[in-house]
């Protein structure tokens, strides 16, 4: 069941599939309106009401990124770490339960037509939005590769969950599956292949692949967008709560992001 409310942009969608996945995170896929579904783009993001209805805390919505969307089946998926409160009360939801969704928000990566081969970079729950932008690139027939860094091998999105089309290739910090240590290690391999990179992690893995873009790429090809998560209050551009400094100006990562062109973004 989805339930549309006053905007076009609130939902309510209940929740038809539960799926423990990466250590202690759950894929929570519930059923949302055929606009939502169709509208949701690799790199925008819902955000979820995470409280019971008798509570007020968490006040505020709470973003994720739409991880899969099936159009068949009128269905979103989000990806979900259990990090604070929030979180954890939205990893706790069981089948049935009804969520107040607003979205989907935010600007999508941006792939350009002429590009063949894209290279994702991904740490944690960054691979949200890069598994949904691998499963549209594999869909219109381009190469993808995807790379994913995690703590050790339980925390690794499970490769199943990939298209079969996609190169998939791990790094762990503690050596348990794939090369040990940082994913932006494997990179340099790939700069050379990659029409665009893509990537969604944390800050120092973003900083760490700057770095190593920087050294080992020719002039400014490939490009990289990052997907920043800053913490947000309203979504939509109105609480100026998320901005980045760009060379552009200050811009929200509600609405002109979360994915930024890397070479845009300013930060130490
Ligand atoms: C665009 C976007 C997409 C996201 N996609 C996903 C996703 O797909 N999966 C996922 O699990 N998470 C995702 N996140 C992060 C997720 O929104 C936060 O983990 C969540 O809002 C935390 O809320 P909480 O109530 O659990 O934590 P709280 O109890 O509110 O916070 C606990 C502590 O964490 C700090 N904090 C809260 N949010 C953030 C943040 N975003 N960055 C740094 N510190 C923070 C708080 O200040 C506090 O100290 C995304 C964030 C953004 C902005
Ligand atoms: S969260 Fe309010 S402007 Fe971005």
């Amino acid at each position: 069941m989805a339930t549309e409310l006053g905007t076009k942009l609130e939902f309510m969608g209940e929740i038809v599939r539960v799926e423990p996945v990466m250590g202690d995170s759950v894929l929570t896929t519930f059923v949302a309106p055929d606009w939502a579904v169709r509208a949701a783009e690799p790199g925008q993001f819902v955000q979820i009401l995470s409280r019971d209805p008798q509570s007020t805390d968490p006040l505020l919505r709470r973003p994720y990124s739409v991880y899969r969307t099936d159009i068949s089946a009128g269905t979103m998926t989000v990806l979900v770490r259990p990090y604070g409160r929030g979180s954890a009360w939205l990893c706790e939801q069981p089948l049935g339960a009804v969520l107040d969704v607003m979205g989907p928000l935010g600007s999508p990566f941006a792939v350009r037509p002429r590009t063949e081969r894209l290279l994702m970079v991904a740490g944690g729950v960054g691979a949200a939005p890069l598994l949904m932008l691998s499963e549209v690139a594999v869909r219109a027939g381009k190469q993808v590769t995807y790379l994913m860094g995690a703590q050790d091998a339980g925390t690794l999105l499970p490769a199943s969950e990939l298209p079969e089309e996609v190169e998939y290739v791990v790094a762990t910090i503690d050596g348990s599956m794939g090369h040990t240590g940082f994913v932006t290690d494997l990179v340099p391999a790939y700069l050379g292949w990659a029409d665009q990179v893509f990537s969604c992690g944390p800050e120092p893995m973003f900083r760490s692949l700057r770095d190593v873009v920087h050294r080992h790429r020719l002039g400014d090809r490939p490009d990289v967008q990052m997907a920043v998560e800053r913490p947000m209050a309203c979504g939509i551009g109105a609480c100026l709560g998320c901005v980045v400094e760009t060379r552009r100006g200050m811009r929200t990562a509600c609405v002109d992001g979360p994915a930024f062109d890397m070479d845009e973004l300013i930060w130490g």
